[in-house]
């Protein structure tokens, strides 16, 4: 049995917006009692990238083993939590029904409150647990698989856009890029293991920067240059460096990425910085932050690595500080595919 102080808010966090099946019990936000992923990437590849209707069935499969499992693990039972926090989009329909479904039937059952959670102010909250002092305000990098956004953190539950890709997102530019070098899925961890032995420099791919002074992305036009640039060595007959190819177009990402933070954060005249999602995992992003960030004299934070790709510690800590500002669903809500930062659950 756990040991709980009376002030004590205990959040039993569920994640299913993907190819991750993940459970956590997480204490006032911040103590990670139990986090338990359990990752569909093995099936997936096979198809070079998520099948959703595979997704919701293997969601199925597993959603109440790990459950259970985050329970045992962190010696809680239902009676214990105070709320069960559960993401309601974006993600895919399918998946994030699974998790949601369970969510509510467990709240339903346990009479428990149940919290709607945002899967990006999820993967910002992944932070609060990595840095135990870290608060707002503070301009936030968020660059997943689905989502990327620099955004004005002002409070907890707080978000003003500063700007967001009008296309691709980042984490996607690198699995679609992978595929083409026939690394396979997901793309960035394969990219920056084979990037580490190419030269950044050896291909001169282009950096959308868009209109000044915007705080926009656009990984498109990047993407269709490493593509051409593939193609044209194919029919020419010229031999493909991949390091080289991986290196150049990772360099190319990190650089915008890093450009238009710093400007986020000028622009905002803030000095921290915190970065999150699946990309932030990326050791090109995570050196060229901290070289900028240390010469321009900014604060920097990133989740540690299991913290950046989905997971439902982040999911329980989102809902942490929903719960302790009132924003408790109630069983009608439903899966909301493209959910946008800064959108509430009104019921
Ligand atoms: O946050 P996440 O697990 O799921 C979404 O919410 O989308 O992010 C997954 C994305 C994938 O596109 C994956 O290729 C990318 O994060 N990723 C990386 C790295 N590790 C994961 N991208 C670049 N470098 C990495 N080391
Ligand atoms: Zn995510």
């Amino acid at each position: 049995m756990i040991k709980k102080k009376e002030k004590d808010i205990l959040i039993l966090g569920i994640e299913t917006s993907c190819d991750e099946t993940a459970a956590s019990v997480v204490r006032n936000g911040r103590d990670v009692l139990s986090n338990v992923v359990l990752s569909q990437i093995d099936i997936h590849k096979r198809y070079g990238g998520v099948v959703p209707e595979v997704a919701s069935r293997k969601h199925v499969e597993a959603i109440s083993q790990v459950i259970e499992e985050a329970l045992r693990v962190s010696k809680t039972s239902l009676d214990d939590l105070d709320a069960i926090g559960s993401t309601y989009g974006p993600g895919l329909v399918g998946a994030l029904l699974i998790g949601l479904s369970t969510a509510k039937g467990l709240a339903y059952g346990a009479g428990k409150p149940f919290v709607a959670v945002n899967h990006i102010e999820g993967h910002i909250c992944a932070n609060f647990i990595e840095h135990k002092s870290l608060k707002p305000p503070f301009v936030g990098l968020v660059v997943s698989g689905g989502h990327t956004h620099l955004v004005e953190v002002l409070d907890y539950g707080a978000y003003e856009i500063l700007g967001k890709t009008r296309d691709d997102a980042a984490g996607e530019a690198f699995d679609k890029i992978s595929r083409a070098l026939g690394f396979g899925y997901p793309g960035g961890p394969l990219i920056d293991s084979e990037a580490r032995r190419g030269n950044p420099d050896a291909i001169d791919f282009p950096r959308a920067y868009l209109e000044k002074g915007s705080l926009d992305f656009s990984f498109s036009g990047l993407k269709s240059a490493v593509l051409n640039y593939l193609n044209d060595c194919k029919m020419k007959g010229t031999e493909i460096n991949k390091a080289d190819v991986a290196a150049s177009f990772q360099e190319a990402v990190v650089e915008i990425l890093v450009e238009k933070s710093m400007m986020a954060l000028k622009k905002q005249n803030s000095n921290k910085l915190v970065v999150s999602g699946g990309v932030a995992a990326n050791s090109r992003l995570r050196e060229l932050l901290k070289e900028k960030s240390e010469n321009l004299g900014f604060e920097y934070y990133f989740p540690s690595m299991p913290l950046c790709t989905d997971n439902a510690a982040m999911v329980a800590s989102a809902a942490y500080y929903d719960f302790k500002s009132g924003n408790i669903a109630d069983l009608y809500a439903n899966a909301v595919p493209n959910l946008v930062l800064g959108s509430r659950y009104k019921g």
